[in-house]
């Protein structure tokens, strides 16, 4: 009898791709968000690797798995995988893109729009009991239908963010690498330096991978250009904000607030200052968290999976080795 695949997935997926697994490979599943997976103490015996979750993937890990052939992440962005020496090793890595765009958009306004009209704050206040009489005066936000939000990383999300401003009569300004002028055509957006951008936005929202070139992409230099009553989102990596310099920006009233779904690191650590304020609001990492989009990602994250395995090219590539 031929010996079966043998595959290790770092946090548990949906049970209906898992079962499909069970029947073709001999899985091993991680069950417990209290420690990391174990994948540096498994990796050796494995042919496949499905993560879920941004443990790194070193090459010094690899190197100590001479049958692994497909890593294949349950997620788009894949910072936390060295691509180049997996590449070097003829392993291939596989994503999730495309599905989780439109998600994560949503997640994205779900954000602005909660920290721009104190939805968490004002929340609180119902349930804590002060809400005695009607106040006109309290939670007063800032407006968003016809604000100007700045786009930084126009790719798949990005372009699904503005496309979501648009409807609320937002000036859309957008910072990129590769400037798209197609989409400045078809969506009528704009382009703009990121200095520009930081200096003229309402609302300034990231979607960058994450890169050397990307951390910390906004500190204490760029908080200081934005706008006093302007609000920054961030949901795309943690390390993309230096969360020290956004501390002080907060509490110095240099910026109106913040909302973040990603942290540096994640979790963030309880005793950080920014919990302490309230013109934040933090999410654990959200944004592709629904029943759907999640289903989804399990599904491309399996196919590619067994086409590694297999030895064929991978229908989700991040790339061919
Ligand atoms: C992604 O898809 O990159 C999300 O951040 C989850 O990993």
């Amino acid at each position: 009898m031929l010996e079966k695949h043998r595959v290790f997935i770092t946090r548990p997926i949906p049970e209906e791709i898992l079962s499909k697994l069970e029947g073709i490979c001999d899985v091993e599943m991680w069950h417990t968000s209290e420690t990391p997976a174990p994948t540096t103490e498994k990796i050796p015996e494995l042919d496949g690797l499905l993560t879920y979750g941004h443990e790194p993937i070193t090459d010094e890990m690899m190197a100590s798995a001479p049958n692994l052939k497909v890593i294949s992440n349950m997620g788009v962005g894949y910072d936390h995988i060295d691509t180049v020496a997996a590449k070097s090793r003829g392993i291939k890595v596989g994503n999730t893109p495309g599905v989780l765009s439109d998600t994560t958009a949503d997640m994205t306004f779900a954000l602005l729009l909660s920290i721009a009209r104190n939805v968490v704050p004002s929340n609180r206040f119902v349930r804590s009991e002060k809400w005695t009489f009607y106040d006109p005066n309290i939670f007063w936000g800032q407006e968003i239908h016809h604000a100007t939000i700045g786009i930084v990383g126009m790719g798949r999300i990005g372009y699904a963010v503005a496309k979501r401003a648009l409807g609320f009569d937002m000036k859309v300004l957008y910072f990129k690498r590769n400037r798209r002028v197609d989409w400045e055509e078809s969506l009528g957006i704009e382009y703009a330096t990121l200095d520009r951008l930081l200096e003229s936005s309402d609302f300034v929202t990231l979607h960058p991978p994450m890169s050397t070139e990307t951390h910390h992409l906004i500190g204490r230099k760029e908080l200081k250009m934005m706008k006093p009553n302007a609000i920054l989102v961030n949901i795309a990596r943690g390390g993309v904000v230096d969360h020290d310099a956004l501390y002080d920006a907060l509490v110095n009233g240099e910026i109106a607030g913040a909302a973040l779904d990603v942290t540096e690191p994640e979790p963030i650590n309880t005793n950080h200052p920014l919990l302490s304020l309230d013109n934040i609001l933090i999410c654990p990492h959200l944004g592709s968290a629904t029943v759907q989009t999640r289903m989804k990602m399990a599904q491309m994250a399996h196919d590619n999976l067994i086409s590694g395995l297999n030895g064929d090219p991978l229908p989700y590539s991040v790339f061919e080795p």
